[in-house]
Parts: structure tokens; sequence; C-alpha cells
């Protein structure tokens, strides 16, 4: 269903990171959210009353359907951090508990 565009495919660098522990590849400058798109990750979250899985979908910061754990913190809107090196992406299920 996604894929990149050709031009942009082979203009810039690529980044390792994990998701779920399992390795994956982005390039420079990608959203977490883009980076799971782009490895076949649609659906990065379930919700906590239903289950129902979610996946990116405005990739501005309004939907929060994009979140996910990034290096241990839950929460994080995959559409508004840039995918770094070595970066751990964890997709949630359920609420998150709020840290304090
Ligand atoms: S995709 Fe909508 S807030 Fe991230």
């Amino acid at each position: 269903m996604f894929r990149r565009l050709p031009e942009i495919e082979t203009a810039t660098q690529a980044v390792s990171f994990t998701i779920d522990g399992r390795p994956a590849s982005a390039r420079a400058g990608d959203s977490v959210a883009a980076a799971l798109l782009a490895n076949g990750v649609t659906a990065c979250r379930t919700t906590p009353v239903s289950g129902a899985a979610r996946g990116p979908y405005c990739m501005m910061g309004v939907c929060f359907d994009c979140l996910v754990t990034i290096d241990g913190t839950g929460n994080r809107q995959g559409c508004q951090v840039r995918v770094a090196p070595g970066m751990a992406v964890e997709t949630q299920n359920g609420k998150r508990e709020v840290e304090r």
C-alpha cells in the first residue's frame, strides 16, 4: 500500500533501528511513523477499550493513532519524532501508564 518515490529512495542515507526487536531500516529524516509504514507496519497500536488496531493516519500530530513506545517511553507520537540510528520502536497494546 505504501511505497517510496524512486527519487527519494536513493537520495538519502539509511538509518538502522528496530521495530519490536526486529532490525529495520529507514531513511534519514523519516518520522518514526513513516519508517514504520515503509517497513510494512501499518498498525502500531491497539485501542485500550476494544483492542482495535490503529496506524498512522494524519501524519501531522492530530489523530494520535501513531502512538508507539520509543526507547522505552510510551505514548510517543511516531509522526512527530524523527527516526534515529539505534532507536528501539515498539508497538503498543492497550493503554500505557502515565509516568509521574
Ligand atoms: S499520524 Fe496522526 S498524530 Fe501521528
